[in-house]
């Protein structure tokens, strides 16, 4: 088990891949281009999917590459990271709306191979072990993730607290994400308070792990992810276990970091 070789051999340094790239474009051309290359050289990929506005570009040069390209998608499998919990899952907010907008509808992934959790499960404990089980069943090729805002250092939804051999559960939304969640829905009693998310565990599992973070909203975390000590209070900084992962960042994200090149 992953998580025990981690136990075992802690502390042991892993250095995290960081790609500083000019603009927030140049990540989603990045992100883009690492996506296509791993779909190009094993078809049949399984990769765990974030949402927010931070993907939101790369899926969008996807579904151009497919268009234009014929980039062809049919034998991938998706897990996303994560869903509300308690919100209609055609609402525009929900994160089976969002992948729906951003790539499904546009790109020939079939509907048997996507999975998201269900937002309107009666018992989010009993569907995040559904969720857990489909996804264990699978070798995760690829994890591309987000990272939270502020100082939440959460992906998925595991915030501060969350155990580095965390599973998928349900989570409460800490403030901060509540907070910049409100845009997302005009109407305050519609707003989410918690969410099924994969656990850090799961996440770790992955062979490979790419994390994108644009914007100087995202420097605080980074900073704290990759230089500050590793550990619940940084849910993210737990990445830096892993052999490898990379962190695609455009310059206002990096902007705090005092070690601007690959290491721990
Ligand atoms: C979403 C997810 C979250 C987001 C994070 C950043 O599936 O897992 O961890 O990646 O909240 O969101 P944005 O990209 O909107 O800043």
């Amino acid at each position: 088990m992953l998580v025990e070789k981690y136990r075992q051999k802690e502390p042991f340094v892993y250095h995290p891949e960081i790609v500083i790239l000019p603009t927030s474009y140049d990540v989603d051309k990045y992100a883009a281009t690492k996506f296509i290359e791993q779909v190009r050289s094993k078809p049949n990929s399984v990769l765990t999917l974030p949402t927010g506005s931070t993907p939101e570009g790369m899926y969008g040069l996807l579904v151009q590459t497919h268009k234009e390209s014929g980039l062809d998608l049919s034998q991938l499998t998706t897990f996303n990271l994560d869903e509300y919990w308690q919100l209609p899952s055609d609402h525009s907010a929900s994160y089976a709306s969002y992948m729906q907008r951003n790539l499904f509808q546009h790109v020939n992934i079939p509907v048997t191979q996507r999975h998201i959790p269900n937002s309107e499960a009666p018992d989010p404990n009993i569907e995040a072990a559904h969720y857990e089980e489909m996804l264990t069943k699978q070798q995760v090729d690829l994890a591309i993730l987000g990272i939270g805002p502020g100082t939440t250092c959460h992906i998925g939804f595991n915030g501060r607290g969350s155990a580095i051999d965390s599973r998928t559960r349900y989570m409460p939304l800490d403030e901060q994400t509540l907070h910049v969640n409100a845009q997302s829905f005009p109407n305050p009693n519609e707003i989410p308070r918690g969410s099924i998310t994969q656990g850090i565990g799961n996440i770790l599992e992955a062979k490979k792990i790419m994390l994108l973070a644009k914007g100087v909203d995202k420097a605080w975390g980074i900073q704290r992810t990759l230089e500050g000590p590793k550990g619940s209070e940084a849910p993210a900084s737990f990445l830096r276990f892993h052999p490898r992962v990379t962190f695609v960042l455009d310059q206002a994200a990096a902007q705090l970091l005092y070690k601007k090149t690959s290491g721990n």
